[in-house]
This record gives C-alpha cells, structure tokens and sequence, in this order.
C-alpha cells in the first residue's frame, strides 16, 4: 500500500534541530503528495484528546514549517511522562500504574487514517517505535537527544549545540575563577553517560572531568587543585557530568523514579563543589547548567543533520522501509534497525580518542 498521510511525533526532553528536522518531513512529504499530521505533545494529542480541546493532530503545511529551521523547541511540543508503553493511568484507589496503551494508539492512527510514523526522540522514543512496528505500523525512527546516548548512530543532533553552548560558559567560568582564585565547578545534563561533560570538558581546557563512565576519588580530584597551585596556578575548572560518581558512592538523585516517570538526576556539581573546599581549603563555586543546554538555536551542524534526517526519514518510508531509524554513519546517513537501536545506551568507551586526549593533555578524572 502506498503512503498518503503520515504523522510525526516529537518525544522526551526537547533538543535543538527539532524544529528542522520537522520542517524536512514535512516539505519531503507535501513534494511526494502526501499529506502531514504533528501529534502534540507526544502521543498525547492521539491518547487524552480531553488535553487537546483543538485537535491532537496539526495539519502541517509549507506555512506551517516556514521559518522554523533554527529554532530551538518543538512546535509540536514534547513530554516525558506520555510513554505509551508505561502510561501512568490511576487504578481504582487512585494509585498511579504503569498500563500499556499501544493498541490504543494504533486504533487512533487507524481512525486517523495514517500510513506511516516518523517518531523523533531518544531512547525511550525508539523503543515505543520498535514496539509499534512489531505490531504493525510503518516506522521510521529519528534520533535527537542532547546527551548522544542512543546507541547506533555517530551522533544525536541536538549534542553539537549543548556542547558548543556549555563551552561558552566554561570559557566565561575561566576568566571569574582566575580573578578570584576560586575552584568553579560546572554541572553538565548528559544523564547515564558522560558524552557531554567529556566533550566539553576537553574543548573548555578544563583541569578534571567527571563523568558517568569513569566513578572518581574527590582526594584525587584535590590533588589536581593543588598540583595546579604548586605551579602557579591558583584556580581550576571543573567539568561534572550530572551522572558521575564517586567509587564508594552512588549517583546523586534530585528526584526517585515515580510512574511514568524517570528518576531525575542532579546535584553532583554541589556535592562536589562543598568537599573540594573542604579538603583544599580554597573557595568553591558550583554552576548547573541544566535545561540551558537543550535551549537556543542548533549550531550549523545541528541544523543540517536534522535536515538530512528529516529527508533521509520520508525516502524511507517512500523506499518501503519501516522499522529502522536513520543513522550518521559519516560521510552518509542510513538505516539501522529499531531493534538493534534500542539495545543498549552508548556511554563513553574508556579507550576512545577523546578520552586519550583528555589524559594526554593533563586533565584529570579523578581516577
Ligand atoms: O535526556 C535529555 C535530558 O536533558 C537529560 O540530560 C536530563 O537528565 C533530562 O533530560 C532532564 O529531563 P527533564 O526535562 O525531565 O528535567
């Protein structure tokens, strides 16, 4: 059957290039002589249509999409707590319980009478796509996340802009903690992995980065603060991924799992920040950076991966394809089955060149 009418959903934490990635489905679509349907919200606007009192579909047209390229945010809006595999729905003493709602979901597609998804998101959001697949539905998959966890693929977009953002702040931290001699400790998002705290630890020159994959000793991390005064250095820059950890300790939780929704993390960087003027005797400050990074304009880069996604989605599924995601496999982007996508995260393997880099260079993990 051939297609005529797709929706695409946007899920998860929102990241810059979903607004292009959006746009190219759609004007890839409208030049086939398709038509285009955004579900907001998730799957939201298809699963609780009493949110949505204007319709959980928006039609989307060439004016629709005009001029939304570089905009940071979705247009179709996003959610974490819409998971239609672990719904929160109340039981009969109002107890909130994880219910699978994916039949549901594809009774609505039938109604709306819609050939083919593309769902744009991270890990979870390729999960639900496998899911669908499996039970029938035409899926293409996309993978955005500012943290690069999602397995399969060289790079999420969304990853280039957070990084070159949070680079920019550190640059700026460098120039405060010289002039007061201070210790500043920068809390980076990044979840389970460690991508971005590695990454932009090592572009921003920072003097210790601590990430997921590598659990650290604050009395190492100390050292470094002093080693770099015994060389004349009296303040120090310190990248913290939101999910480090010291080796006799666990991950600092802002908020537990609760149905539907994820344990969230945060609060290392303060941790940090309160031991090393403890143990160094110096000054500390500790900055959070949190949802500043999944805000503002994609980088060029960002922008035109999202594009070539976005494009490289709709040939897909013009192509006959369904049940994979688009993936950068340099210089091309292709297919990868949703199945193999959703296996596992990728976290920073220990060996890899950034990481040598880093070591190369002098900077610490605190290990
Ligand atoms: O996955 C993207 C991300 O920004 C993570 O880095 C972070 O842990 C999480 O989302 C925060 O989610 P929320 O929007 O629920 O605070």
């Amino acid at each position: 059957m051939s297609i005529k009418r797709i929706a695409i959903t946007t899920g998860g934490g929102d990241a810059p290039g979903l607004n292009a990635v959006i746009r190219a489905i759609v004007l890839s679509a409208l030049n086939r002589g398709w038509e285009c349907f955004g579900i907001r919200d998730g799957y939201e606007g298809l699963l609780a249509p009493e949110k949505h009192p204007q319709g959980g579909l928006i039609r989307l047209t060439r004016d629709y999409v005009r001029g939304i390229t570089h905009l940071g945010g979705t247009i179709l809006g996003t959610t974490n707590r819409g998971n239609p595999l672990r719904y929160p729905v109340a039981d009969k003493n109002g107890r909130l319980v994880e219910t699978d709602r994916t039949d549901e979901l594809l009774a609505r597609f039938k109604a709306e009478r819609l050939d083919g998804l593309i769902a744009i998101g991270g890990d979870g959001s390729m999960e639900i796509a496998h899911v669908l697949h499996k039970k029938g539905l035409k899926v293409i998959g996309v993978p955005k996340t500012i943290d690069n966890d999602l397995d399969k693929t060289v790079i999420t977009f969304g990853f280039d802009t957070a990084v070159h953002f949070a680079t920019e702040c550190c640059d700026r931290l460098h120039s405060t903690a010289e002039a007061h001699q201070r210790i500043m400790v920068v809390e980076v998002m990044g979840r389970y992995a460690g991508w971005i705290a590695l990454n932009v630890g090592v572009s921003s020159t920072a003097d210790v980065i601590l990430i997921s994959e590598i659990p650290y000793d604050i009395y190492r991390v100390a050292e470094k603060v002093k080693e770099r005064e015994q060389n004349g250095r009296f303040f120090s820059i310190i990248v913290v991924a939101e999910g480090a950890r010291p080796k006799t300790g666990s991950r600092t939780v802002a908020e537990k799992k609760t149905a539907g929704r994820a344990e969230k993390l945060g609060g290392i960087g303060q941790k940090v920040c309160l031991e090393l003027e403890e143990i160094t005797g110096k000054e500390a400050r500790h900055v959070v950076l949190g949802h500043l990074l999944r805000g503002g304009t994609p980088t060029s880069f960002d922008r035109l991966l999202s594009l070539r996604f976005g494009a490289a989605s709709v040939r897909a599924l013009d192509e006959g394809q369904a049940g994979v995601m688009v993936a950068l496999d340099p210089p091309t982007v292709n297919y990868v089955p949703l199945e193999q996508a959703c296996q596992r995260m990728k976290t920073v393997p220990l060996d890899c060149d950034t990481i040598l880099t880093a070591r190369d260079l002098g900077i610490s993990f605190g290990d």
